[in-house]
């Protein structure tokens, strides 16, 4: 299993804080933000990443990160995203790393408080396809949001929908198989103009083959001041931080 984990973009949401830095280096809590996406899939069992990134200071991720030894990883890699057009669009950076195996894509500015692995075992064990993970959220305008049917199937997801068809979450872990690669080549670009990860999961919806789970620990995107706040003060809180042998951050 590869996982790829997506730190470009501009964060103009942050402004005037990602002005010169990237998004993703800064700090939650008590590590810089890239930390905790790596972690996740480190602790899921993934020993092989790579980071999609762009805009800011994008050779910070690798004096940072360094080989990702720190954490465990056997290789790490670094992909460049030429233009910021959506999450979809940069996922075709590592098309050529995943080489047709299954993949776990984590959005970087998403903070987890706790083990996604429950969830992978799950989507080791499925035959094919894809799957999502949901989370309740008292403001679900803000995210993709799957709508139910009467069977409590999903019948699609709608990207920051005005009108929230549920108070759910599609949260950025993504686990897809090797279709995600025909998949991506034949999106559209949407109304604003970006290759949006919400019709990659459409895409496997409409050939039934998207499964989803709601997690039950705490969740928070960082993309905006306050949620950035939230997801520092969620960390703060937990015990699910990045695990380190003794003296590795040693300079
Ligand atoms: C992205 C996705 C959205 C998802 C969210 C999770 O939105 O497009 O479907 O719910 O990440 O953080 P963004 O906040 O990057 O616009």
């Amino acid at each position: 299993m590869k996982g790829i984990i997506l730190v470009g973009g501009l964060g103009t949401r942050l402004y005037p804080m990602t002005r010169v830095t990237n998004k993703h280096l800064l700090p939650v809590d008590r590590f810089p933000m890239v930390y905790y996406p790596v972690h996740n899939l480190v602790e899921a069992g993934v020993r092989d990443i790579m980071l999609v990134t762009g805009g800011n200071q994008v050779g910070a991720f690798l004096e940072l990160l360094r080989d990702g030894r720190e954490f465990g990883l056997e290789h790490l890699y670094f992909a460049y995203q030429h233009a910021p057009r959506g999450i979809a669009d940069a996922l075709r950076c590592a098309e050529r790393f995943a080489d047709r195996e299954r993949c776990i894509v984590m959005l970087g500015d998403n903070i987890l408080a706790g083990s996604i692995k429950p969830f992978v075992d799950k989507f080791r064990a499925q035959p094919a396809g894809a799957r999502v993970l949901a989370k309740e959220v008292p403001d679900p305008h803000r995210f993709g949001v799957p709508r139910f049917d009467d069977q409590g199937h999903i019948t699609e997801i709608i990207e920051k929908p005005a009108d929230p068809p549920s108070n759910l979450a599609i949260i950025g872990v993504y686990m897809y198989d090797e279709t995600l690669w025909d998949i991506l080549p034949a999106l559209e670009l949407s109304a604003r103009g970006q290759y949006e990860i919400t019709d990659v999961n459409n895409a496997y919806l409409a050939k039934h083959q998207l499964e989803c789970d709601t997690i039950p620990f705490a969740w928070s995107d960082a993309g905006t001041p306050e949620s950035l706040h939230r997801a520092a003060e969620m960390m703060r809180a937990s015990d699910f931080l990045p695990a380190v042998a003794e003296g590795v951050w040693e300079a």
